[in-house]
């Protein structure tokens, strides 16, 4: 049986083990044409309520689960999830409007984490250590937090559930999902392949319905014991705040402006290769996308000018044609942000290198453009694009750029290209970010630490630490009469 059969025209969500069907639901729309893909129930505040208490009842279970048999389900639903990329990148293509070659990468990468915690499910480790009093032993253990939830948004439909739900699993947690409105297909997909890879009732749910009346619930309903969020800083801090109430354990993956840094001593070539993928991946709709482009005063025209004829050179279109390397953006109002964007930034005095302008194909389409002579405190060097925007901006010293890097209230991600050793160090240590690419555009990987500092985040997601961030330690202390 097709994927697409059993998950997506059922029009339900995954609650308890059962697909269940609400009153109303919401439509789903393909951002390439505007036309209906699909739609799911917009759940009411009870039914959620009541899959938050199914997951609490099921966790009493799934927390005695051995860890060999919890990564053993976790492997199998990797095996699934490889299996069927066709399926799920097309879905995925089809809600988010990335190119499918561009989907499939991002299944493999959203796999390479349910891989990554199916095998340190393994690796949960206590310790036993020296006490001060005679006959006294310290243990401590380590153990699952309890229900979580996650709310995820629609720019990686996959990965950015896989990296919450596997380390979950993997440490004896149960998890709901609320993935975003614009992109809950991909997550029913997910979900029915869990289900198929042994995940029990209840373990790993997925809700759809309206974020205001979900998030609400994960935030106040005291079963659930930890929140993880990938989204903008504004609403993070608000769930932050509305989790405050009973103490929850939180992470958040929120907002950046990452700079990223050309220096003069550097490979031109490949500094120009690296932004291409790291700010044209996904339309620019990544946390970690280059949003601010600093060159040095002695390369940029020969930076710009090989930039630019590659960005002109893109192929765009609908996500599902061959060879399309950028899709639309979301929706309209992911345009009228970088509309806004980079007439400001001209209004100030840039000027346009390639595209700055619409696309006559639709509402959510923006020509990939690069900007130059942009003022440092333009718009789009303050605030996140979120879209196929490059604003270049020149500088001369060091000293001068790291000071510009490091003018922002955010820390995500931090890019710079170098041929000096010396110089590689010394900015590494010194940009204030979570993540820094040097002499490359890609960092992300399941067994790296994904997450920022300031106002972009709590937490860590991948690698080891990824799973910590569902464990709780608890200390022991044994008195042992002789
Ligand atoms: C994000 O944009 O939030 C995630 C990007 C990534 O995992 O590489």
């Amino acid at each position: 049986m097709k994927l697409t059969d059993i998950a997506i025209f059922k029009q339900a969500c995954l609650i308890n083990g059962a697909w269940i069907t609400a009153e109303e639901s919401l439509p789903v729309n393909n951002p390439a044409t505007g036309e209906e893909a699909g739609r799911v129930p917009l759940l009411s505040a009870d039914q959620v309520n009541d899959a938050i208490t199914s997951a609490s009842e099921a966790w009493k279970t799934w927390k005695k689960v051995p860890a060999s048999t919890r990564g053993d389900i976790v492997r199998k639903w990797y095996e699934l999830i490889v299996k069927h990329t066709d399926e799920l990148a097309t879905i995925m293509t089809t809600e988010q409007g990335k190119p499918l070659a561009e989907a499939k990468g991002e299944i493999a990468y959203a796999a390479s984490y349910v891989k990554w915690f199916a095998e340190e499910a393994m690796r949960i480790q206590g310790e036993i250590l020296p006490a001060a009093a005679a006959n006294t032993h310290i243990r401590v253990s380590r153990d699952p937090v309890g229900v979580c939830a996650a709310v995820t948004p629609w720019n990686f439909p996959a990965a950015m559930i896989t990296r919450k739900v596997a380390p979950a699993l993997a440490a004896g947690c149960t998890i709901l999902v609320k993935p975003a409105s614009q992109t809950p297909l991909t997550a029913l997909a997910l979900a029915e392949l869990s289900v198929q890879a042994g995940v029990p009732d209840g373990v790993f749910q997925v809700l759809t319905g309206k974020a205001s009346v979900i998030g609400d619930a994960f935030c106040t309903n005291p079963l659930v014991r930890k929140l993880t969020f990938t989204g903008s800083t504004e609403i993070g801090a608000q769930l932050m705040a509305q989790c405050a109430g009973d103490v929850k354990k939180l992470s958040l993956e929120l907002g950046g402006n990452a700079p990223f840094i050309v220096f003069e001593d550097a490979n031109i070539e490949k500094a120009v290769e690296g932004l291409l993928k790291a700010k044209f991946r996904n339309a620019g709709q990544t946390c970690i996308s280059p949003n601010r482009v600093y060159v040095h005063n002695s390369v940029k025209d020969a930076f710009q000018t090989q930039l630019s004829e590659k960005v002109a050179a893109l192929k765009i279109g609908n996500g599902l044609e061959e060879g399309t390397e950028i899709g639309p953006l979301i929706d309209s109002k992911g345009v009228d942000k970088v509309e806004e964007h980079v007439k400001q930034a001209v209004a100030a005095g840039a000027k346009v290198l390639t595209g700055g302008e619409r696309l006559p194909f639709g509402d959510n389409w923006y020509a990939p453009t690069v900007l130059t002579g942009v003022p440092r405190d333009a718009q789009c060097a303050c605030e996140e694009t979120f879209g196929p925007l490059v604003p270049i901006i020149s500088f001369d010293t060091e000293d001068e750029v790291l000071g510009y890097a490091n003018d922002t209230p955010f820390g995500l991600a931090a890019y710079f290209y170098t041929d000096n050793l010396h110089r590689a160090q010394r900015v590494a240590d010194a940009i204030e970010s979570g993540m820094v690419g040097i002499n490359t555009g890609v960092i992300s990987a399941a067994n790296a630490p994904f997450g920022g500092i300031k106002a972009s985040g709590i937490g860590r997601e991948g690698a080891h630490v990824g799973l910590e961030e569902y464990l709780e330690m608890k200390y022991q202390c044994y008195v042992i009469e002789e």
